[in-house]
């Protein structure tokens, strides 16, 4: 009985630290603007890749995604048009820890959580 409560609350814990992830990275991403180019689709006509391209490309694989963010790894989406990706990392170059970790979880989330 403890041993199944134990399993429940943890099952929970988890689901609640992931749904708090994807909300922090939310934040970020809005507070600095990144959805001016990025749209969570394909569908509508934006500057940058979707959320849904990036996540083709970065999902399971957030800590390259993570390295982008710190201007340490290359870009492997659209690097031809990484000319007008680049300026923008300046604001993602000195976040805390946790909130690339939560960057890179919400920029591939589009079909997480669903
Ligand atoms: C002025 C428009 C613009 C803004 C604002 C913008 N981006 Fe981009 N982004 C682009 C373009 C264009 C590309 C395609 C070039 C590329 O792949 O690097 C891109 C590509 C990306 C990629 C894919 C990188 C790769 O591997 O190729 C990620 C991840 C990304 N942006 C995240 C962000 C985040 C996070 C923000 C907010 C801090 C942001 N973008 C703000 C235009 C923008």
């Amino acid at each position: 009985m403890m041993k199944k409560l134990l399993m429940i609350s943890l099952i929970l814990y988890s689901a609640s630290a992931q749904m708090s992830l994807t909300e922090r990275g939310k934040e970020l991403f809005m507070k600095y603007n990144c959805n001016i180019c990025h749209a969570p689709t394909d569908d509508a006509a934006s500057v940058g890749p979707s959320l849904e391209t990036i996540a083709i490309h970065y999902l399971g694989n957030e800590r390259q995604l993570m390295n982008f963010l710190r201007g340490e790894a290359k870009p492997i989406v659209d690097p031809v048009r990484f000319g007008i990706m680049k300026p923008q990392l300046y604001k993602t170059k000195h976040m805390f820890e946790e909130d690339y970790r939560a960057l890179a979880y919400y920029l591939t989330s589009v079909h997480k959580n669903q």
